[in-house]
């Protein structure tokens, strides 16, 4: 199988990179291609004949989006558009990278992937909004959300966390939004199945668990070996300008049928807190 990767450069990207065995592929960064360019991405996706693209590049600063919507439309609808348009003239396969930000998070029971959308941020408006051209433009188009992504290659809550104890006697922490963190490696893992199973649809992949943002951090510095104290406090209390969902778990029950399982949010993290000191001496 060949496959091209967009967004290569990027937290889940180089997981993606690392993990992929067996098929040939090729990682593309906003450097190699700037998914706004139409005619660039349908140029390259001719010559790489793709049997898969993952297309895994967006504008992720959810706080950015709300500061500059032009940007994370252009980017996240419109660049992902412009990707369907070549998959489909090429006759490749899409797997399209959504968030839980889709949702509203006024839900108290997990999310499936039926559930209407209706996003309260610049970011989710931009990732529903492309779903919804991408489902009209590729009727066989994969779309797998996730949510709270955390991994040794880039900036994510877990390292966030470490750096500020390191500093710091006490931390605030979130405790009023409840989501499923997710190791990159495991989430790669996914989707390279979902690909090897021909796919199609919406589905939800997430590391096994809940949890708030509190409970994460108190399981980080615990995992860590560190003493730093972690206080819960509630959203309003670390006002930011883009709306976080309360409630963003997402249902497992698709993925299962499709007869893949990822493990519990705990295990992963477990697995992240060894790897990230043999990154860092790597580095
Ligand atoms: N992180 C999360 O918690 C989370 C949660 C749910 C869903 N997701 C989704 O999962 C996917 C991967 O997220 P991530 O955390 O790995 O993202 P990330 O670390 O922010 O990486 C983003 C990638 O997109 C590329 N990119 C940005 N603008 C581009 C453009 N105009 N053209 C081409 N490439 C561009 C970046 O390339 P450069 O490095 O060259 O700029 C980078 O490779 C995204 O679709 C994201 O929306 C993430």
């Amino acid at each position: 199988m060949r496959v091209t990767i967009f967004g290569a450069s990027g937290l889940l990207g180089k997981a993606l990179i690392h993990e992929w065995r067996g098929d040939v592929v090729t990682g593309l960064s906003s450097g190699d291609a700037d998914i706004r360019d139409g005619k660039r991405i349908e140029m390259l996706v001719r010559e790489q004949t793709p049997d898969w693209i993952v297309l895994a590049a967006a504008y992720t600063d959810v706080d950015g989006c709300e500061k500059n919507p032009d940007l994370a439309f252009a980017v996240n609808r419109d660049g992902a558009a412009n990707v369907a348009a070549a998959a489909e003239k090429a006759g490749a396969r899409l797997l399209f990278l959504s968030s839980d930000y889709v949702f509203d998070g006024k839900k108290t029971e997990p999310y499936e992937p039926g559930d209407a959308r209706n996003p309260q941020s610049v970011y989710g408006r931009s990732k529903a909004e492309a779903e919804i051209k991408l489902l009209n433009l590729l009727p066989n188009v994969c779309i797998v959300r996730t949510s709270w992504l955390f991994g040794v290659g880039g900036k994510c809550f877990p390292d966030t966390i470490l750096k500020l104890a390191a500093d710091r006697p006490s931390l605030d922490v979130v405790n009023d939004q409840r989501g499923c963190p997710t190791y990159a490696p495991d989430f790669a893992h996914a989707i390279i199945q979902l690909c090897g199973k021909n796919t199609e649809g919406i589905v939800h992949a997430t590391n096994a668990g809940d949890c708030t943002w509190f409970e994460f951090a108190k399981e980080i510095i615990r995992g860590a070996g560190l003493h730093t104290t972690v206080y819960p406090v509630s959203s309003a209390q670390m006002a930011r300008p883009a709306p976080r969902p309360a409630y963003s778990v997402l249902s497992p029950a698709r993925l299962r049928t499709l007869g893949i399982t990822m493990p519990s949010w705990q295990d992963a993290l477990r697995r992240y807190l060894a790897e990230r000191p043999r990154q860092a001496t790597a580095q």
